[in-house]
């Protein structure tokens, strides 16, 4: 359980919603520590005082069902304040003798429109007499709790905000916490600090010498390795450790070969020689070549690469004498996810290549310096580190690279072309300054020839898919709306520039229902 036993905070109690976490780091950007955690680890905490104010999730369940996810009634006994959003609204009606239904004329998704009806804390500032709020639940409470009152209502479901001042309990029926709903910030701003009149108590920069300082306690003179990747997460937590420790940290760079175009011995140069890191950098483009040859299976590629990467990386690792640690650059996120409120299973849709086997075959202990941060807050930490912005803000990229973004079988031939595609599709991001609005862009390689004209002359190659999305958090996205004319340019571009390919097709499709890589 992670419960940090000195620091105020404002808790989240998790019930299974797929954005929990953005309530999380809402909270945080105000300048405020918060911790989400589930129920079952909930009931095992002791330390109250510093529970300053407490936030019920939305989640999957329904109140009205049998063996739904509740709380003891004594919590609203403590006098912390409490605001419960979708589910968490639904519970603590329920709990107050409300009546709650699941009907289809009471249920919303997507936008709905807000309808004042009185003044609270809770909405000061966030609107005044109408606005826009985001919605998605089947379930609605239509009697209002004992001694609650109504605040606001939309024309499905009219109890969208309630509140109980004398206890200091509120209700919201949509989700403050994603981006469509307008202004939804002011509701957490009035909540804890009007409300449960917490202090800012939260600054990821200044959390950098603590963090140092901790790393050099726990580790003293023992030694460290760190598979470093070049993406943010590994990068900041080896800028880290190197300053706490310095030469005992040995970082390695496996190069699968299916990296992008000089990106790898890019950052490997940087590291080297402006921060000066005890790096190296293994070159295992032929082995992995080797091993994938003839495969096309989207899981087999997946599970080759990521054993073959550990292989290597071990093989590495024992050329140096008694290491004791290794690190990760494991976040917040990962380890909310790994413990589901509901202890259900999410069904496995890939299989995610990560170095998460490697600390028990090497038996290594775990040092995970970031595993308080969300990815924003590691941005932070990352430049105040002086990390470099082409890798401080770098778009995320799969543990199997380029090897699922070849679709079918990989072949150097078809690497090269990729990696061409692939570079001027980024630069031309970066010239538009598009890159940065963008949380994942890349181009693939789909396993289809088809014909075209060049010079007078039939062609017969392959098609290049170019993908950029907009997301939180990789679980859902959209895809960026490109303008027409840079479409146009980076068309052509690509077309004109990269020998083996004659179509360019930009993809259009959301997640759910596609995902974000393409095998
Ligand atoms: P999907 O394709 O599942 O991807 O929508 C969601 C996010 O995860 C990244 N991804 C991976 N990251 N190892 C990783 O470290 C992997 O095996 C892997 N597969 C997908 C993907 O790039 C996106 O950001």
């Amino acid at each position: 359980m992670q419960f940090h036993k000195e620091r105020e905070k404002i808790l989240i109690i998790d019930f299974g919603s797929q954005v929990t976490k953005l309530i999380g780091r809402n909270i945080r950007e105000l300048g405020v520590y918060s911790e989400i955690i589930n129920i079952k680890d909930f009931l095992k905490i002791k330390e109250f005082h510093l529970i300053k104010g407490i936030i019920f999730s939305g989640g999957p369940s329904s109140v009205t069902s049998k063996n739904h996810q509740t709380v003891s009634k004594k919590i609203f006994e403590k006098n912390i304040p409490i605001l419960g959003i979708c589910y968490g609204l639904q519970l603590i009606a329920k709990l107050f003798g409300g009546k709650i239904k699941p009907s289809r004329s009471t249920r919303e998704f997507g936008r709905a429109f807000l309808i004042k009806k009185k003044s609270s804390q809770l909405t000061k500032d966030f609107f005044k007499r109408k606005t826009t709020v985001w919605m998605s639940h089947e379930d609605a409470v239509i009697k209002l709790p004992k001694s609650f009152k109504t605040i606001a209502s939309t024309s499905n479901s009219k109890l969208t905000i309630i509140e109980n001042t004398k206890k200091k309990i509120y209700g919201v029926q949509f989700h403050p916490e994603v981006t469509h709903t307008k202004n939804g910030k002011q509701i957490f701003k009035n909540f804890i600090f009007s409300i449960c009149k917490i202090k800012k108590n939260w600054n990821v920069s200044s959390q950098k010498l603590r963090l140092i300082n901790e790393i050099r306690q726990e580790i003293k003179n023992d030694k460290v390795i760190c598979a470093l990747s070049g993406g943010v997460d590994s990068s900041v937590a080896a800028l880290l450790i190197n300053k706490a420790i310095k030469k005992n940290l040995i970082c390695i760079m496996v190069d699968t070969g299916l990296m992008r175009k000089n990106e790898f011995k890019s950052s490997f140069d940087i590291f080297k020689k402006k921060y000066k890191l005890n790096v190296k950098l293994i070159d295992a483009s032929k082995i992995f070549l080797k091993k994938l040859k003839g495969v096309a299976n989207p899981e087999k590629k997946r599970k080759i690469i990521g054993k073959l990467f550990i292989k290597v990386f071990e093989k590495e690792a024992k050329k140096y004498k008694n290491i004791k640690y290794l690190a990760q650059g494991t976040l917040y996120p990962d380890i909310i996810e790994s413990k589901s409120s509901t202890g259900s299973k999410t069904s496995k849709i890939k299989s995610h290549h990560n170095v998460g086997g490697l600390p028990k075959l090497m038996k290594l202990k775990l040092i995970e310096p970031l595993k308080e941060f969300f990815k924003d807050e590691v941005r932070i930490l990352g430049k105040s580190l002086n990390l470099v912005n082409e890798i401080n803000y770098k778009h995320p990229f799969p543990g199997p690279g380029l090897g699922i973004r070849i679709i079918g079988e990989i072949t150097l031939e078809k690497i090269k072309i990729l990696q061409e595609a692939d570079n001027i599709y980024i630069k031309e991001l970066l010239k538009n300054k598009l890159y940065y609005k963008i949380w994942q862009a890349y181009a693939a390689l789909l396993p289809i020839k088809t014909v075209g004209v060049m010079g007078d002359a039939r062609t017969y190659e392959n098609i290049c898919l170019l993908r950029a999305v907009t997301s939180n958090d990789g679980m859902t996205a959209d895809y960026y709306n490109l303008p027409k004319k840079f479409l146009d340019r980076i068309s052509n571009k690509i077309v004109n520039n990269v020998k083996g390919i004659n179509r360019v097709v930009y993809d259009i499709t959301s997640k759910p229902p596609s995902t974000i890589e393409l095998e």
